[in-house]
């Protein structure tokens, strides 16, 4: 199996699965306990139908839409994820460049294995910084700081990690950043040569943005559950949410809200978008899936803040149900991860332009020229 041989995500999954060692693919595509909420965010868009019109003239169509303050061609943004190096040797920077050719937002994790001032030279699209509050105060500030001096478009301040998830795949093969190579894993990493060579020979696995406050960026392995329950900060709360935004003051979004009086709160506090997710099921498992939860946001909050319905992603038409049910745009993690670790750069290219090609065959075929004309009228419950 070749890139070319890959024609959706699905397709770019099974390859990535190929080509990794398995506990890199599961920490990519695991997620919590049962992982019931993983699926469910994917299935949920079947549950919807959408109805077309035709005879529309859809010759030349412009899908445009405005994110906070910036015009990207296709309603569809790469949520920032973490550790891209360990998938594929080009790792986030691999991910910028592709999201820079197609003009889309694209964000990196404060588990970047990029810096932020390296991102803020060398790509131009629109850029967010995910942010975790860690217990250490001046590692936040830090952050802020380095994203302001970078210029980076927005900060996204996830919500949803409190307490890690239980990754019960992780468990099972002892994941941790950076891999560690014991016995047990050993093998599972030897059978996979390409990835083993790239690993070891290529620029060196960091962490270059906690890596002088935290242990996390030393280098020493550590699991992600590790990193959640002991770095971060569980008492966050609204007024840390609040102060976070005044000290950037810059495009403001929080990460992984789910209940409409937390979308009114976000509101209240001045935040610029809000992003209905629930980390690609890697938290609470049982959780509602966000196309399932859009609706009752969009009814409470919309037009007063910026929706982005986040996770299951894996369609064209997944998107345009999205902004049919009333977000501002959609985004997802998966939808390029498979493809970058199966193929770096190139991958992420191909699979941004089956996307597109997608969303934009998906439009006409729905008889729009531009977005703003989809609406509820153009979706049925099953
Ligand atoms: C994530 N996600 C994530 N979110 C975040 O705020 N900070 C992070 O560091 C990460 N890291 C991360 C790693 C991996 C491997 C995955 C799959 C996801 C969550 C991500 O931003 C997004 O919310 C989900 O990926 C959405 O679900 P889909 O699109 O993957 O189904
Ligand atoms: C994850 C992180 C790091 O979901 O957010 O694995």
């Amino acid at each position: 199996m070749r890139l070319t041989d890959c024609h959706n995500v699905a397709d770019f999954r099974e390859l990535a699965r190929r080509r990794l060692p398995w506990p890199v693919f599961d920490y990519i595509d695991g997620a919590a306990d049962d992982e019931l909420t993983r699926v469910r965010n994917t299935e949920s868009f079947a549950s919807w139908d959408l109805v077309p019109d035709v005879l529309a003239g859809v010759e030349t169509i412009d899908l445009s839409t405005t994110i906070m303050g910036k015009t990207t061609p296709l309603p569809l943004m790469l949520s920032p994820t973490a550790l891209q190096r360990i998938f594929h040797w080009q790792g986030e920077m691999a991910v910028g460049k592709a999201a820079e050719k197609f003009g889309l937002w694209f964000g990196i994790s404060s588990l970047a294995t990029v810096s932020i001032e390296q991102i803020g030279e060398a790509i131009s699209t629109p850029k967010l910084f995910q942010l975790y509050v860690h217990k250490d105060k001046g590692l936040n500030t830090s952050l802020i700081e380095r994203c302001q001096a970078a210029k980076f478009d927005a900060i996204a301040l996830t919500v949803d990690t409190i307490v890690s998830g239980k990754r019960e795949r992780c468990l099972r093969s002892g994941f941790t950043s950076p891999p560690r190579f014991t016995a047990s894993s050993a093998l599972s990493y030897a059978i996979k040569p390409r990835w083993a060579m790239d690993y070891v020979f290529r620029e060196k696995f960091r962490l270059p943005n906690l890596d002088s406050y935290i242990s996390a960026g030393t280098g020493e392995p550590i699991s992600i559950q590790n990193y959640f329950n002991s770095m971060l900060d569980q008492s966050m709360d609204w007024k840390v949410a609040e102060d976070i935004r005044h000290q950037w003051g810059g495009k403001f979004c929080l990460k992984g809200l789910m209940s409409v009086a937390d979308a009114r709160r976000a509101v209240e506090i001045g935040a610029d978008a809000i992003m209905v997710s629930n980390h690609g099921g890697r938290q609470l498992d049982g959780s509602r899936a966000p196309f399932d939860q859009l609706a009752e946001i969009v009814d409470a909050v919309g037009g007063e803040i910026e929706i982005i319905c986040d996770g299951g992603v894996r369609r064209g038409t997944h998107v345009l149900k999205a902004l049919s049910m009333g977000a501002t745009a959609a985004s997802g993690g998966r939808l390029y991860l498979y493809a970058l670790a199966a193929a770096g750069q190139p991958g992420v290219e191909r699979a941004l332009t089956i996307l597109s090609d997608e969303i934009e065959r998906g439009a006409k075929l729905m008889g729009i020229t531009s977005v703003a004309q989809l609406n509820r009228d153009r979706l049925r419950p099953r």
